[in-house]
Order: C-alpha cells, then structure tokens, then sequence
C-alpha cells in the first residue's frame, strides 16, 4: 500500500515543490498550507512532514495535536531557523526527526523514508508484544460451568491436530480466546496467528487481502503483497465474522481449505500453504444457509469441530468467578467483591456477554471508594430485565413482516445507514440482512 503523507507549509512555491518530489517518490500526498487546514487530514496521514512556524496555529501545535491523534504517527518538522535549539525543542517535544531549511530533496526524501521504516518496525513489534501477552491467556479463560469445562476439554483435544474448528457463539462469549488458546496449546504455538476481521475488510478488498497481489494486478499495485494466508502459512489463520464473507470469496476459500492453495490476485501461480484454519461466527450460520447466502459446501468444510459458545446468561454459575478474576485483574486498590454485589450481578440478562460483565466491572471500579466493590457501586446498562410474554407480541394492527421491517430500518438508522453495523445490532450476519433488504425491495443503501 501506498503511504500517505501531509505535507504542512505555508510558502507555496515549497508547497508544490514538496508535493511534486514525494508523489514522484511514489507517496500519496495531502498538502496544507496552515496547521489548521491540516488537522482534519491527520487521521488519514502516514507522516506528518510540517514547517515549524506556520501563520497562526504552530508546528509545534500541530505536532502535539497529531499526537492526541494517535501517539504512534512519525512527524518531520522543518525549520528555517537552522539554529540547534529549535531542532532540539521539536525532537524533545516528539517529532521523530527534523530538517532544516534549505534543505535537498534528496535528503528531504531519505529523513522521510528512515521515519516510515522506523515507524513500521514498532508497529511489527507492538504487534508482537501483543501476541506474546495473549500467550498466556489460556489459563485466565474462565468458566467453571459444565459447559465452560467442556469446551476446555476440546480446545485440548483439538489443539494437538491440524482439524478445522468452527467457533459459534454471541458477541462477547470468548471466541476470540478460545481461538488463541487453540492456537497457543497446538503444535504451531511458535508459528504465527493471524486473525482476520471478515467485516472490517471491504468487499472489493479482501481478495487482495486474503490472497495477496502482483505487483501490477490493478492500479496502485506497485508492489507485490502478500495475503493473510500466505503470513500464516505453517501458522493458524482465524476467520472472525465468517458469515460475512462475500459469495465470490467463498469459492476461494473452499479451495483452500480442500487443497491448501490458491493464487495471488493477477498471478497464476499456484501457491501452497500449510495452515490451521479456524473461524467463528456470532450469527446462525444455519439460517444463511437456508436463505442461499453462504455456501453449504464450506460450511461442512468450515464445521469439522463445532464448539459453541453458550451466552453467559445460561451459564450464570460462572458469573461469581468471572467477577471474582475481573476484579483482581482490574482493580487497582479495591481487592474483593460483596456477595450482594455478585447477587446484583446474578440478576442480570447480560446481553453482551462476558465483555459487558468485565466493562461494567471496570465501570464500576471507577466508583468505589472502599477496598471491596459493593452493589451500590454496580451500574447496570439497563434495569434487570425479566421477559414476560406480553414482551413478544406483536404491536396491534402490524404483521410480522412489517415488524420485522420496523426493526431493520430501525436498526439502520441507528447504524446511520452502516449495514454491518445494522446487522450486529440485529445479530445477523451482513449477507443475511442484505437478503432481507433486497426481499424489502431496499437494496442499494436506501432506508
Ligand atoms: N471465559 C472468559 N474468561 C475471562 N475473560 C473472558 C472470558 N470470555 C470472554 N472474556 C473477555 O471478554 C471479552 C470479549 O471476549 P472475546 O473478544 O473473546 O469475545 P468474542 O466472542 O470474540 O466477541 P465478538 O463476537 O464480539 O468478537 C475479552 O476482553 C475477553 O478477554
Ligand atoms: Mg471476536
């Protein structure tokens, strides 16, 4: 991928110069001419490359609001004052490097360069410092439930082989856990897990995402990439929100799974891979296979060991243990819970699972003043919820069609017209409500 630039400088003339130099070193290049001009295109920068003294708002401003942004993102600073201290000062103050006017483009291109090289290094070892933290993970899954220790039991079992596991369960219940600890009791612990967020990437690119490109395969491809599959070849890849996946990708993904191979986007040479494959869904998969939406064949390659993940509402007896783990885990002073707060806790439907129990605990930490966290500390998201029948009629006068449309254009307009995000909050996955939509005659974004 292309890295993007934003270049801040007022004096136009060195504006264009700089913008001509680095889209000809193959950069993608936003320009402003003011610190405040460039804020809004912080978020979309790579490196920030900014004069230091700009007409109202500083570099030095800049600079630090580029940091609130996002701690990580490299920033040049140029300056005409060639004097060591105002180099020192933006050094000091974050920027990763600094040059100073006059300068050559030449340089001006290698700073730049070093600064990006560096910036990607730390990102790579963030990611596994990441990785080495979830290694450990395995013996702080909690679940003393009958079910919980089931799903231990497997997760052993299963390690040991190269069998493909498809994970099923409510947002929240573990998946992502239970993935990782699958992966870190296999074999291919030292090897690497990449996880794949099928609804984070966007339809047209999870080709090249998964499978990776020649340079040349479309325009922008200046290089040759490799796919996920390829950077977990002798690994694990984990496919999160499989349902997700877009018919046309589906085929594909058949194809590794039954032969472990597949081609790069504009190659046709064929590539081989050794890779463990597991995949979790939050959504009924049955229910997208009986509308058409995802294909019946994968599925059954996808669901050699099936491990479902119950809701923590069928599973309260984990609840006192789980509170028990996020309160030393997250409680910095405060050292044990009341039973009338487990008891407040055991009376809730948890909708969102064990993620919303750990978030309300943290929340709740927040509040406490003693040394053990008490009910009255204890926000719930909503009131206890008790269902009583009269909860699933029909409003008076509607069909269930038209309900059902009344709660997907409700769901959207939540969502601001975001369908992934809809079908979450409907707990279906993005297929299944696209079927429903064009079944409503709404396919195209229109509510
Ligand atoms: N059994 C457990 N013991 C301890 N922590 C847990 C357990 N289950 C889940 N958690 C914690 O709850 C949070 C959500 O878990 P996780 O991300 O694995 O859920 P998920 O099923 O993948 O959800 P989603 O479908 O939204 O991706 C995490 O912070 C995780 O550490
Ligand atoms: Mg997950």
């Amino acid at each position: 991928m292309k890295k993007r630039i934003l270049a801040v400088e007022d004096e136009e003339k060195l504006r264009r110069v700089i913008e001509l130099q680095l889209s000809g070193a193959g950069y993608d290049v936003d320009l402003a001419g003011t610190a405040e001009e460039a804020v809004p295109l912080l978020d979309r920068a790579d490196l920030v490359l900014t004069d230091l003294k700009l007409p109202a708002m500083s570099g030095q401003d800049l600079l630090a609001a580029a940091h609130r942004q996002n701690a990580q993102l490299p920033v040049i600073i140029m300056t005409a004052f060639g004097t060591v201290e105002t180099a020192v000062e933006a050094m000091k103050a974050g920027a990763v490097d600094f040059v100073l006017k006059p300068f050559s483009l030449d340089h001006l291109l290698r700073v730049i360069a070093k600064a990006l090289e560096v910036s990607a290094l730390r990102d790579e070892n963030r990611k596994l410092r990441e990785e080495l933290g979830h290694r450990y993970q395995f013996d702080s899954i909690i679940g003393h439930s009958r079910a919980m220790q089931e799903i231990f039991a497997t997760v052993i079992r299963v390690a040991a082989t190269r069998a493909t596991v498809l994970l099923a369960g409510e947002s929240g219940v573990g998946k992502d856990l239970i993935a990782r600890a699958i992966h870190y009791h296999s074999p291919r612990r030292d090897r690497p897990f990449v996880k794949i967020n099928c609804t984070a990437i966007p339809e047209n690119l999870m080709e090249s995402e998964l499978f990776g490109y020649e340079k040349g395969a479309f325009t922008g491809a200046n290089t040759s990439k490799p796919g996920k599959f390829e950077q977990a070849d002798t690994g694990t890849a984990f496919l999160d929100e499989i349902g997700d996946v877009p018919a046309s990708i589906q085929v594909k993904l058949l194809r590794v799974l039954q032969e472990r191979e597949f081609e790069r986007l504009g190659s046709n040479k064929t590539l081989r891979i050794d890779v463990r494959v597991i995949a979790a869904t939050n959504a009924d998969l049955r229910a997208a296979l009986e509308q058409g939406t995802f294909r019946e064949d994968l599925y059954y390659r996808l669901n050699v060991v099936p491990i479902n993940l119950p809701p923590l509402r069928q599973r309260m007896e984990d609840i006192p243990l789980l509170a028990h783990h996020f309160v030393a885990k997250l409680g910095s002073g405060v050292e044990s819970i009341s039973d009338a707060a487990i008891e407040k806790l055991m009376h809730y439907q948890w909708p969102g699972n064990v993620r919303e129990l750990e978030n309300v605990i943290e929340r709740s930490l927040v509040l406490c003043s003693s040394r053990t966290l008490e009910a009255a500390d204890i926000r719930l998201d909503t009131a206890p919820k008790t269902r009583g029948l009269g909860d699933y009629f029909l409003p008076e006068g509607m069909s269930l069609d038209e309900y059902e449309q009344t709660i997907i254009r409700e769901a959207l307009k939540r969502a601001s017209g975001n369908k992934s995000q809809a079908a979450r909050l409907l707990g279906l996955t993005r297929n299944a409500l696209r079927y429903r939509l064009s079944q409503m005659g709404l396919e195209s974004g229109e509510v």
